[in-house]
C-alpha cells in the first residue's frame, strides 16, 4: 500500500515536471526554394530525354541528378506554370502536378534533397540544434509550413488555413503555449501577408514572436533579371536561361519585385542601347511588351502591392537579415549585350547578396507602429542562405523559443 503511494507521488511529480516542460511550439516557414516539391506526370509533354508518366510522386525540387544537362530541362519544364485566362489563377505545366510534401513535419524544409550535403541543408541546423540543445521534438514542438513557392499570396488561401489550423494544434498540444514563427526569405513576406489576415485577439493568443530572417520586404532587384534574362542563383553550372520561362511564369518572382516606394520609383533598373526602364508602372509594361512577355505585366500589376510592407505583422519581431556583401541593383545591356538573351553588366549595392539592404530593414520601420517590440539583427557578411547556419540567426530563435529574451 506505501509503495503504491510511493509510486502514485513519483508518477504525480513527473506528469508535474512533465507539463512544465513544454517547450515553446516553433513554426518554420521557408522561402523561395526552400523546400521540397514532388510532382506527378501524366502524359506530360516535355523534353525528348525526360519522363512522361510516373507511377508515384518523384522528386523535382531538389532532384540533384535533374541540375545536370539535359535532365536540366526536365526540371524546368515541371517547375513551369501556365496561365489560365478564365480563372486570372496559374496552374501547374501540362500533364504535370506538382506536390508539397511534409506539411507538419520538418525533414522537407531541414533538407532541400533526399542527398544531404551542406549544400542541400536548409533548416537542419537549426533544428538540430533546438532538438539537441533545448529537447524539442521534430513533427511535435517544431514543424514545418512548407508550400508551392512558385505562388504569391493570392493563390495561396487554403495554405493560409493550413497554417492556422497548424498554429493553433501546435499551441494546443504543447501546454496552451504561443508559437514562435519563423520565416526565411519569400516566407518573411508570406507570413507577414498571413499575419496581416489575422484579428489582433488571435495574434495574441496563438503568436508569441515573428523571426523573420532575410526578409525581402521591399522586393528585390533579382527578381527583375529573374524574369527579363533568367536568373542562376549564381550557381555557375546552370546557365540561366534554362530557368527564364520557369522564373517567368512564377507569380512569386512578381510578388518579389522591387517596390516602387521602397527602391525609388525613378530608379533606372534596365537600362538598354536604346533606352530606360524605370520602376513607374508604365516603364514596366514597355519592359514586358518589349521582351516578348507581356504577361510579366499582368502579374506585376496583380502582385506588386499585394502585401503592405508598411503595415506592421502585430506581434513582436525580430529581424534578422545580413548586410555588407555585393547585390545586383541594376542591369545594363549597353556594352554589346544581346537583350534579354545575355546576362547583363550589373551595378550592385549594399545587402546579402540577394536581396537588398533597403529592402531587407523596411521592417526596422515597423518599430513604433505596433504595439509589440520590433528588434533589427543586422549580420555583416551573412548571405542570403548562409544566414540560417549563423548563430546569430539560431541563438535569436532559441532565445524566443526559450522565453529568455
Ligand atoms: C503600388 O502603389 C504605388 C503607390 O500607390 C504605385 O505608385 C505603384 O504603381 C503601385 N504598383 C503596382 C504594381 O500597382
Ligand atoms: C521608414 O521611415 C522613414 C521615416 O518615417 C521614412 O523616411 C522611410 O521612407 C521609411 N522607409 C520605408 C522603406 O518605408
Amino acid at each position: 500500500m506505501i509503495h503504491c503511494f510511493a509510486l502514485g507521488l513519483v508518477w504525480l511529480t513527473a506528469a508535474a515536471s512533465g507539463a512544465a516542460a513544454f517547450n515553446t511550439p516553433v513554426i518554420l516557414v521557408p522561402g523561395d526554394g526552400g523546400n521540397q516539391l514532388w510532382a506527378n506526370l501524366n502524359g506530360a509533354n516535355n523534353h525528348w530525354y525526360c519522363e512522361r508518366n510516373t507511377d508515384k510522386p518523384v522528386m523535382a525540387w531538389l532532384d540533384l541528378i535533374n541540375l545536370a544537362y539535359p535532365a536540366v530541362h526536365c526540371l524546368a519544364y515541371k517547375l513551369e506554370m501556365k496561365f489560365d485566362p478564365n480563372t486570372g489563377r496559374s496552374r501547374d505545366n501540362d500533364g504535370v502536378s506538382i506536390v508539397v510534401p511534409g506539411f507538419g513535419e520538418t525533414e522537407t524544409v531541414e533538407w532541400l534533397s533526399d542527398v544531404k550535403i551542406e549544400q542541400t541543408g536548409y533548416y537542419n541546423k537549426l533544428v538540430d540544434h533546438l532538438v539537441n540543445k533545448l529537447g524539442y521534438r521534430r513533427g511535435v514542438d517544431i514543424v514545418g509550413a512548407p508550400f508551392d513557392f512558385r505562388r504569391a499570396p493570392n493563390e495561396m488561401s487554403e495554405y493560409f488555413v493550413q497554417l492556422g489550423a497548424l498554429i493553433e494544434r501546435s499551441y494546443a498540444a504543447n501546454g496552451n503555449k504561443p508559437v514562435v514563427i519563423v520565416g526565411h526569405s519569400l516566407g518573411c513576406k508570406v507570413i507577414l501577408h498571413f499575419l496581416h489576415s489575422r484579428s489582433q485577439a488571435w495574434k495574441d493568443k496563438y503568436v508569441k514572436d515573428f523571426v523573420a530572417a532575410a526578409g525581402p520586404f521591399g522586393g528585390s532587384a533579382s527578381s527583375v533579371l529573374a524574369s527579363v534574362s533568367g536568373y542562376n542563383l549564381g550557381l555557375g553550372f546552370i546557365r540561366p536561361l534554362w530557368f527564364r520561362d520557369a522564373q517567368r511564369s512564377w507569380p512569386s518572382t512578381y510578388y518579389l519585385y522591387p517596390s516602387g516606394l521602397v527602391f525609388e520609383e525613378s530608379l533606372a533598373i534596365v537600362e538598354t542601347k536604346q533606352r530606360k526602364y524605370t520602376l513607374a508602372e508604365e516603364d514596366i509594361r514597355d519592359l514586358y511588351q518589349d521582351i516578348g512577355y507581356p504577361h510579366g505585366y499582368r502579374h506585376f500589376k496583380a502582385l506588386g502591392n499585394l502585401t503592405d510592407q508598411t503595415l506592421p505583422p502585430g506581434v513582436r519581431t525580430h529581424c534578422v537579415f545580413g548586410h555588407g556583401l555585393k547585390t545586383a541593383h541594376q542591369f545594363r545591356w549597353t556594352n554589346g549585350r544581346q537583350f534579354p538573351d545575355q546576362q547583363p553588366d550589373i551595378v550592385y549595392s549594399d545587402g546579402d547578396g540577394t536581396v537588398n539592404i533597403r529592402s531587407l530593414d523596411v521592417c526596422v520601420n515597423w518599430s513604433g507602429k505596433q504595439a509589440q517590440p520590433v528588434a533589427s539583427v543586422p549580420v555583416a557578411g551573412a548571405e542570403h542562405v548562409k544566414l540560417l547556419t549563423y548563430s546569430e540567426f539560431i541563438d535569436v530563435v532559441e532565445r524566443a523559443a526559450s522565453g529568455s529574451d
